[in-house]
């Protein structure tokens, strides 16, 4: 079957044509980005972000379905992130696949942000050759940890389509804190790629003395499986409050950079790994644009094949781990496998019922 998803949760305006059946195929994914106009405000403005959705929503559906060389009328489904995320923004994707579902008769699945992240790792599970891990074939159940610009969530799946929440964030998302870091540091926005572009270049002998701060790991050793990365962020604060010097030391950033990452990643793989020894996943997936990042991507992975030899680990090519419409569209697929004839009906005359939800909960 033909899919179109669509994104518009946050600052990419996205659209993309896949092909589903045994597998999944990409036609086309079209990602408009607004990180350039957002980064003069340091981070995403809500009305901003719905102004440039609806300048380039029907552009980007367009052309996805042209770089797909399709017809409208060859789709057989229409799939929307329909929540979490800004309200202005979403209702700029929601109301136009509303339109498109009843103006070209095809039916509408709402479909949750983080399902589609989770989603990226059955796009496509060959990896490039120049990735360092290699793809697990996917078995259930699954462990999950999603971690994204506003969510930090290690999710259990028993099979597709369940979701057992067993630890978040209490209060930054991972890729917040990474945000906020590079505000403080001066690196931009998006944060998460520039701190990781900065930490790579720290190097240990040349790097001056005075930068040894070593940063809390929040929560490594609390028994839940939950995080925190406020407390983080903000132990980066007083670092540079107390030695505004570094601000000026582009090693001496580097390696602070290094060290809050490192901190992240550390966490994030404790409490993982923590959360599969008890819940015993035939699978550990990644998802999430946290998920682009190098260190947490190849570490995770030392990580499960030292602790947890027998547990496949899984992740999205790096090019769907940040926001796209590709993951929204091979969400949308399976979730139309398991519908009924009468649900499929549904999808197809109740259009103008999709709701949108900033708060939509993972169910
Ligand atoms: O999933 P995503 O594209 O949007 C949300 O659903 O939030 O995630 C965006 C987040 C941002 O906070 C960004 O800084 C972070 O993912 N990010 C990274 C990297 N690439 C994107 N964080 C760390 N390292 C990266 N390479
Ligand atoms: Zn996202």
């Amino acid at each position: 079957m033909l899919i179109l998803g669509l994104e518009t949760s946050c600052d990419e305006t996205a659209a993309s044509v896949i092909k589903a059946n045994q597998k999944i195929t990409v036609l086309s994914s079209i990602v408009s980005s607004q990180i350039s106009l957002h980064a003069e405000w340091g981070g995403v403005v809500p009305n901003l972000a719905a102004r440039e959705h609806l300048k380039h929503i029907l552009p980007v559906i367009e052309a996805s379905l042209t770089e797909a060389s399709i017809e409208a009328s060859d789709l057989d489904l229409i799939a929307i992130t329909n929540g979490p995320g800004l309200i202005p923004a979403l209702l700029i994707g929601t109301n136009a696949a509303k339109t498109l579902s009843y103006v070209w008769q095809k039916p509408l699945l709402g479909i949750h942000h983080i399902e589609g992240h989770i989603y990226a790792n059955f796009i496509d599970q060959i990896r490039s050759q120049k990735s360092k891990v290699k793809n697990a074939t996917i078995k259930f159940p699954v462990l999950c940890l999603v971690v994204s610009g506003g969510h930090t969530q290690l999710v259990l799946m028993k099979d597709h389509l369940q979701y057992e929440i067993v630890g978040q964030t209490l209060d930054d998302a991972a890729g917040e804190a990474f945000d906020k870091v590079a505000r403080i540091l001066g690196l931009g926005y998006p944060g998460g790629p520039a701190v990781a572009a900065a930490a790579k270049k720290y190097q240990p002998k040349i790097t001056a003395t005075k930068m040894q701060t070593k940063l809390p790991r929040p929560m490594l050793n609390s028994k839940n499986f939950d995080f925190s990365f406020s407390g983080l962020k903000t132990a980066v604060l007083y670092t540079v409050r107390k030695n505004p010097k570094i601000l000026q030391e582009k090693r001496s950033v580097s390696a602070l950079c290094r060290e809050f990452q490192q901190a992240v990643v550390d966490v994030l793989v404790a409490k993982t790994l923590r959360a599969a020894e008890k819940y015993n996943p035939k699978t550990i997936m990644l998802a999430g644009g946290v998920s682009a990042n190098d260190e947490l991507r190849s570490q995770l992975g030392l990580a499960i094949k030292k602790e947890l030899p027998k547990t496949g680990y899984c992740l999205p090519n790096a090019g769907y781990s940040i926001d796209n419409a590709v993951m929204i569209a091979a969400a949308g697929f399976f979730r139309w496998q398991k519908m009924t004839g009468t649900q499929r009906r549904t999808a197809l005359v109740e259009w103008n019922k999709l709701a949108t939800d900033a708060n939509l909960k993972l169910k």
